[in-house]
């Protein structure tokens, strides 16, 4: 693990974005303040833990596309959130056990259950970096010491920038990762909407902000700000669960009604 690797400090007397997601997901690394903002959120929005899970299944199914049809064999994954099987690089790894995974992220509880992230195939690598997402150069830094940046890279940002407001530099530090790729790689992005349940979301954020945690829906034409300069990949910016659904594996049913995540590929050329 590289990072500037503090003594792991966990604070539980707040609620973690990381920890709140894992218990969305049916995890068991959350504390009960992490509960307890999960169950006000889903006192305003039911569909809270069916969003986590139609995310965590975009990455997947984004994953085994480009590491499938695409044959892209570096990943760079930041905002990588606490281990749930599969993983990232289980799946990329599935498809071409030599692939080489970077997770980043910048909460001391994703750093404390690292090691899930670092039992890889003994062709691949997989490395975790604890930096943090508005300091892009860092994670670049430290990214090419198992990343080759002369190749293609998947570079997914997954539920991640709906935690970094437009004035912490959402757009640029997305701008300096993409500039540092090579043709061929990928942008890999899902973020929160306002656009299918304005209400809902709008109360949701409030209670984020009120546990501490900044909270940012963007519009399809915001999220499609992150895409500047790149091809996307069919079908565009969707709801994460429109996103390919014909690379599903083992998801299970949904149910109706929307999911305020927009997810899209981008591809360099
Ligand atoms: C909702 S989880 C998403 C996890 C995973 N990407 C997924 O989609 O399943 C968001 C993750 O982003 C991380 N995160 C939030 N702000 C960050 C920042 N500024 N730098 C790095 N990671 C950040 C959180 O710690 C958390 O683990």
């Amino acid at each position: 693990m590289t990072g500037t690797e503090p003594a792991v400090r966990i604070d539980t007397t707040r609620p973690h974005p990381a920890r709140v997601y894992d218990w969305y997901l049916g995890g068991k690394d959350n504390y009960p303040v992490d509960e307890a903002l999960g169950r006000q959120i889903m006192a305003i929005d039911t569909g809270a833990p069916r969003a986590a899970r139609s995310n965590r299944w975009f990455m997947q199914r984004a994953t085994r596309h480009l590491a499938g049809a695409t044959g892209i064999r570096q990943f760079l994954d930041i905002g990588t959130g606490i281990p749930t099987e599969p993983n990232l690089h289980q799946i990329a790894q599935s498809f071409a056990p030599d692939a080489r995974v970077v997770y980043v992220d910048n909460d001391p509880i994703v750093l404390a259950h690292a090691e899930a992230l670092l039992r890889g195939t003994p062709e691949g690598v997989t490395e975790y970096v604890q930096a943090d997402a508005r300091e892009p150069g860092a994670i670049l830094e430290q990214a090419a010491r198992v990343l080759d940046f002369e190749r293609p890279i998947a570079l997914s940002l997954i539920a991640l920038l709906h935690f970094v407001a437009d004035e912490d530099g959402a757009y640029d530090l997305v701008d300096t990762l993409v500039e540092a790729l090579a043709p061929g790689s990928c942008l890999v992005l899902s973020c929160m909407t306002a656009d299918f349940e304005p209400e809902n979301v709008r109360q949701g954020i409030e209670r984020y902000s009120a546990g501490g945690v900044t909270l940012v829906a963007r519009s399809h034409a915001e999220v499609g700000g992150f895409f500047r300069g790149l091809d996307l990949m069919e079908p565009g910016i969707v709801s994460v669960k429109d996103w390919r659904p014909d690379l599903a594996r083992d998801e299970s049913p949904l149910g109706d009604g929307p999911v305020s995540l927009y997810g899209a590929v981008g591809v360099k050329y």
